[in-house]
């Protein structure tokens, strides 16, 4: 039985960078995608634990707007396990009411992989226990031009009043995550030191932790071990601690 852990202090919302899955299968000569296979499995003990402790907002990074100029094999495989990822997994976020969802483009997703994803967002969509978002084809200047352009578009159509009456939650209700929360916590894996492209107007003040873990090799205890560290941070949001 899994020892009950107690945490003081845990985050609302989880941002994960997945990163690694390449490089573990390459030091184990096998090909890449052997390493994106074992990484959905990662993901899924993520959620279990998620759901353990009561993680209510889980945001990860699956493929970026650049990925998509990765060789033709890896992406097609990628979009496939994509594909195969959502149809297996709806039953269980069906069973623990799960709100799935994905940020990105997903025009640009086939459509096969898309119908699915339609599907698991419309048989999820009234739930609220947790809230699993999948980054696809994603990209945060993307997003915040598109966001930038969109509310330029309503201030035309007189939509928007005054240009001074632009805050953070008007622009925030533009993004690909009008209804989420900011992340408390962003993590990457593989150990890479930096955010390539993720969720940049929204981590203003997120707590980062980066491990050198790969995210194939990635489970419940490297996620008590990242929940242990931001425990102990002190968070002021650019205030003073009073
Ligand atoms: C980064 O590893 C990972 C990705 C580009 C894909 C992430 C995908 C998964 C974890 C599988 C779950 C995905 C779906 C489709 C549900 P990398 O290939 O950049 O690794 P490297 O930095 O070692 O090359």
């Amino acid at each position: 039985m899994k020892e009950k852990i107690i945490f003081d202090n845990l985050p609302r919302h989880i941002a994960i960078i997945m990163d690694g899955n390449g490089r573990w299968a390459e030091k184990r000569n096998l090909d890449r995608i052997e390493g994106h296979i074992k990484g959905i499995d990662s993901l899924r003990n993520i959620l279990k634990s998620s759901l353990e402790f009561r993680i209510k907002y889980l945001t990860v990074f699956a493929f970026s707007s650049e990925n998509w100029q990765r060789p033709k094999k890896e992406v097609d495989s990628l979009m496939h396990l994509l594909e195969q990822y959502i149809s297996t997994e709806l039953p269980m976020l069906i069973k623990n009411k799960i709100n799935f969802n994905i940020i990105g483009n997903i025009e640009k997703i086939p459509y096969s992989a898309k119908k699915n994803i339609l599907d698991a967002i419309d048989k999820t969509s009234g739930y609220s226990d947790i809230f699993l978002a999948l980054a696809l084809s994603y990209g945060a200047r993307e997003e915040i031009i598109n966001s930038a352009a969109k509310l330029a578009l309503d201030f035309k159509k007189g939509k928007l009043k005054n240009l001074d009456s632009i805050n953070d939650d008007i622009f925030s209700s533009y993004l690909y995550t009008k209804n989420i929360p900011d992340p408390d916590l962003l993590i990457r894996t593989g150990g890479e030191e930096r955010i390539s492209n993720f969720l940049l107007f929204q981590i203003a003040y997120t707590e980062l932790y980066f491990t050198k873990t790969m995210w194939p090799d990635f489970g419940r205890k490297n996620l008590i071990s990242a929940l242990k560290n931001y425990e102990k941070r002190v968070r002021r949001f650019g205030k003073i601690k009073v």
